[in-house]
């Protein structure tokens, strides 16, 4: 028995924001962002618009394209860095509340843009332990509740965004969730951080980072960490259909993409028209090949995610929904 990927599904707020928009506000250009990030839009949640409000209209996508039942449903987790609430509850909790699924373990998980692939991995281990049969799991980013709309070093990168799978039971091992491998390295968290806010100076918990020094350990760590996992499985570039690498960069994606061969039509792209949705970036990624209708099932998909923790992971993914 196997773990797979039943179905994909994503939500995106209405709300289009571009690069001529930040102009107005701060010290940045549209050329600028988009030479050194390729980003052209993102879109970002109403006021009242939570995490959970998009890790639901993802959620419902998700199980309806699986075929199942909100009853069906094993266990929630949710990947996130801008969870409704800080501490508890957790998104995972509100959200199978607002989806009815009551009685189940809910719980959110902490991995930054490496969000998915966690959940991925957490997932595979509980169905093939036999422990359920149905899990969804969700990546979901308000992730302009945390942003400093003056640093324009962080808040032209980033967007708003949920993206949703159902993991559930295979016997052909062809479809199935073939491999996941996720990591951490502490020592680096200074990089990438969003400070606790104290009530006595009453700072606003915004997200830090920076940029120039994590990207040349992006572009090295994502590199280095396909080439394992497709060694280790016997594999080339050559035998995926649809690399999806998390979205935060172009620069970075095109590095990565070069140095492993991948060819342009393997390489799936986002990033110009959400930024980067952090755990929501690659089950959104997923979401625009299949409703493209390129992906079929039984198709190999690979992702590769790097993010604050620092955190990276891959995933060998073949696809087991109805095309
Ligand atoms: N508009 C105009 N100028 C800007 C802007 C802006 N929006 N932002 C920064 N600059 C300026 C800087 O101030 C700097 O000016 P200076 O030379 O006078 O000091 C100059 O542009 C160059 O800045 P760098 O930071 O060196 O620019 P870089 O080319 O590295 O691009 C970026 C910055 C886009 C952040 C890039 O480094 C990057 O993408 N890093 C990786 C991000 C990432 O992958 N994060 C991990 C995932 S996110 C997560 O887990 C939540």
């Amino acid at each position: 028995m196997f773990a797979s990927l039943k179905s994909i599904a994503s939500f995106v707020p209405s709300r289009c924001v571009n690069n001529f928009d930040f102009e107005k506000s701060i010290d940045t250009t549209h050329e600028w962002i988009v030479e050194r990030t390729g980003i052209y839009t993102r879109h970002f949640a109403e006021d009242k618009q939570f995490t959970s409000d998009l890790a639901v209209e993802a959620g419902k996508k998700a199980i309806d394209r699986a075929g199942i039942k909100n009853s069906d449903i094993d266990m929630v987790i949710v990947a996130t860095l801008s969870p409704d609430f800080l501490g508890m509850p957790s998104t995972a909790c509100v959200v199978a509340s607002k989806l009815g699924i009551t009685d189940k373990p809910a719980f959110d998980i902490s991995a930054a843009c490496t969000g998915f692939i966690y959940l991925l991995s957490i997932a595979k281990s509980f169905i093939e332990s036999g422990a359920c049969k149905n899990i969804l799991i969700i990546g979901s980013e308000k992730i302009s509740s945390i942003l400093d709309f003056n640093d324009r070093s962080t808040c032209v990168l980033f967007g708003d965004g949920a993206g949703a799978a159902v993991i559930g039971v295979t016997k052909d091992k062809e479809k199935s969730i073939l491999d996941v491998h996720v990591s951490s390295n502490g020592d680096y968290a200074n990089l990438l951080y969003t400070p606790i806010a104290d009530s006595k100076s009453a700072v606003k918990q915004c997200l830090n980072m920076r940029g120039n020094e994590i990207f040349k350990i992006a572009v090295k760590t994502l590199t280095n960490d396909v080439e394992m996992i497709l060694n280790k499985n016997n594999l080339s570039s050559k035998d995926i259909l649809f690399f999806i690498p998390h979205q935060a960069n172009l620069r970075i994606i095109s590095a990565v993409a070069e140095r492993l061969s991948f060819q342009k039509e393997q390489i799936v792209l986002t990033v110009q028209k959400y930024g980067n949705t952090s755990a929501a970036s690659i089950p959104m990624a997923m979401n625009d090949v299949y409703e493209s209708g390129k992906l079929k099932n039984g198709d190999l998909m690979l992702l590769d995610a790097f993010g604050g923790g620092l955190t990276w992971g891959s995933a060998l993914v073949a696809f087991d929904g109805i095309s």
